[in-house]
């Protein structure tokens, strides 16, 4: 093959992937599309098992290959571990959705150094430790793709959710330093999301009441992240890329 690539994208049919808090809500979106496209889908999950279980069931309902696993990423150092269970129950992993995250309501008033190390390690540290041990998995004649989730609120903090926004900025900068360091075998962009769903313990009227002044004036839900993280995973000529999926908000 020359330097002109003839792959134009990247198969995912038959790929193990592996996607961190893939049971519930944006990480189940995610698998879904992902096992839509014939991916084999490790769930992970920390707390939602009969979630995971009911999609991983759904999966294999109509055709599919899944498999859900627990593992606490609070602590990076389950890393390793992580991609070393979905490899044993679905073969070489060669796509990596970190999607998992911590949601802390701290400030720069009230943030503690517990609190702080708890969301660096669980919203950084593990989608950095996740990258490595993936990294260290895929043979070297392998493509392999990683897709982050990150926030499009890295650009325009919050004033609340500190240690979370600076957590998700490190995501920014992890995903092109990551994209450098492992291209051309190993392609690494991000999703930025906006107003997708309201968060946990907030209902509809929280998020339409934001997505008034979004120029598209509405809320994106899920589905449109599993397709944008689908379309990152396959496509063969992108790296080090963060697609922003804020219904247009970055424009106003
Ligand atoms: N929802 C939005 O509108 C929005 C906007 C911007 C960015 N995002 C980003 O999109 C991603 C998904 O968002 P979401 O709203 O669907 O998330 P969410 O409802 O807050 O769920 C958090 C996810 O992270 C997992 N998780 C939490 N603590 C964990 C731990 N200690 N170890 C392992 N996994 C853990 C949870 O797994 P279990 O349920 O199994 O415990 C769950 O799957 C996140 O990265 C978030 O920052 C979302």
């Amino acid at each position: 093959m020359g330097i002109i690539a003839t792959i134009v994208s990247m198969e995912l049919r038959g790929r193990t992937a592996v996607v961190t808090g893939g049971a519930v809500r944006v990480g189940r979106a995610i698998s879904t599309a992902l096992a839509r496209e014939g991916a084999h889908v490790y769930i992970h999950y920390n707390r939602s098992a009969a979630p995971a279980e009911e999609l991983r069931d759904e999966i294999i309902a109509r055709g599919g290959v899944a498999a859900a696993g627990s593992a606490d990423l609070s602590d990076p150092g389950r890393a390793h571990q992580l991609i070393r269970m979905a490899e044993d129950e679905l073969g070489p992993v060669t796509v990596l959705v970190n999607s998992a995250s911590g949601f802390p309501a701290d400030s720069l008033e009230d943030v503690t150094l517990e609190g702080w190390r708890r969301t660096m390690d669980l919203t950084l540290g593990s989608p950095m430790f996740l990258i490595q041990a993936f990294a260290a998995r895929v043979d070297a004649d392998a493509q392999g793709a990683v897709v982050n989730v990150t926030d499009v609120k890295t650009m325009r903090p919050y004033r609340e959710h500190l240690s979370y926004v600076l957590a998700k900025g490190g995501i920014d900068t992890l995903t092109r330093a990551a994209a450098r360091s492992l291209a051309p075998r190993i392609r690494v962009n991000a999703v930025a999301l906006g107003v997708i769903l309201p968060p946990p313990g907030e209902g509809d009227e929280y998020v339409n009441a934001l997505a008034e002044h979004l120029p598209l004036q509405r809320v994106g839900g899920p589905e449109v992240v599993g397709d944008t993280v689908v379309f990152l995973a396959r496509n063969d000529f992108m790296t080090g890329e963060i697609v922003h999926l804020d219904g247009g908000a970055g424009l106003v």
